[in-house]
């Protein structure tokens, strides 16, 4: 299967504690040696956020924030590169071409952004969409997609199953409250509707839960289903 893995700093790296990117390194190596095409995408989690917030009070203005954070999550890629060896492509690639000849090739390219004005979860949706990728796993720092922010309603549910229409109109609803964080981002929502890709959300608190859902699909997470043309 080929398959784009989303990692948010936040779970790769929340402390630069290395025997978690190790693990991560392990789980896409495993993933490999199953006869998996794998890309992966790397976020910039606290450390990116604290970055943006510091130079946000010395000054600097949306489009070098958002600057700063591609070379933040450029970071965290290498220290995943760093504990994958040979079997990843030296340096985060900066283009999707790039990925996509990495992936072709049979390396394993490691994203962090690329654009401003976005996060890497669109660039997840967009190098999946670009290598036709058969799943999109996105591991962050929440189990799923909920029905509303769950930081905010008690009543939010996780789905199970959705489609790809349902999530934009809920991650949109999400957006619209200041302050409220959706689980993936407006963007990666409509690359993943008009794409019709398969992506499921979940907790990747523990690396392993990646492992699984490929594998197995056995997750505890969102998992979003393109409707096919004939239903
Ligand atoms: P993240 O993808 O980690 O953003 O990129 P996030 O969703 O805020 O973080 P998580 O998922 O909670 O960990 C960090 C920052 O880098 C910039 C944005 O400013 C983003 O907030 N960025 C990232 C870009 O401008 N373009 C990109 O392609 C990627």
């Amino acid at each position: 299967m080929k398959v784009v893995v989303s990692i948010g700093g936040s779970v790769l790296a929340p402390d630069l504690e290395p025997d978690r990117v190790r693990a991560y390194a392990d789980v896409i190596e495993g993933l490999v040696a199953n006869g998996h095409r794998v890309g992966v995408v790397v976020g910039g989690g606290t450390v990116a956020r604290d970055y943006i917030t510091t130079a946000r009070e010395l000054g600097a203005n949306e489009m070098q924030l958002d600057q700063l954070g591609i070379d933040v999550t450029r970071l965290n890629a290498q220290l995943l590169i760093a504990a994958m060896g040979e079997m990843a492509a030296p340096t985060p690639p900066e283009t999707y071409e790039d990925a996509g000849t990495a992936m072709h090739r049979g390396d394993v390219p490691v994203m962090g952004g690329v654009a401003p004005a976005q996060t890497t979860d669109a660039v997840s949706a967009v190098l999946a969409e670009y290598v036709n990728a058969d799943l999109l796993v996105y591991a962050t720092s929440v189990p799923g997609v909920f029905s509303a922010d769950p930081n905010e309603d008690d009543d939010a549910t996780k789905f199970t199953e959705m489609t790809p229409d349902e999530l934009v109109d809920i991650i949109a609803d999400i957006e619209m409250d200041a302050g409220s964080n959706a689980p993936v981002d407006l963007l990666a929502g409509k690359v993943i509707q008009r794409a019709g890709l398969r992506a499921i959300v979940l907790d990747g608190t523990d690396p392993d839960a990646v492992a699984r859902a490929v594998d197995e699909n056995d997750h505890d997470g969102t998992e979003i289903l393109p409707v096919m043309a004939d239903e």
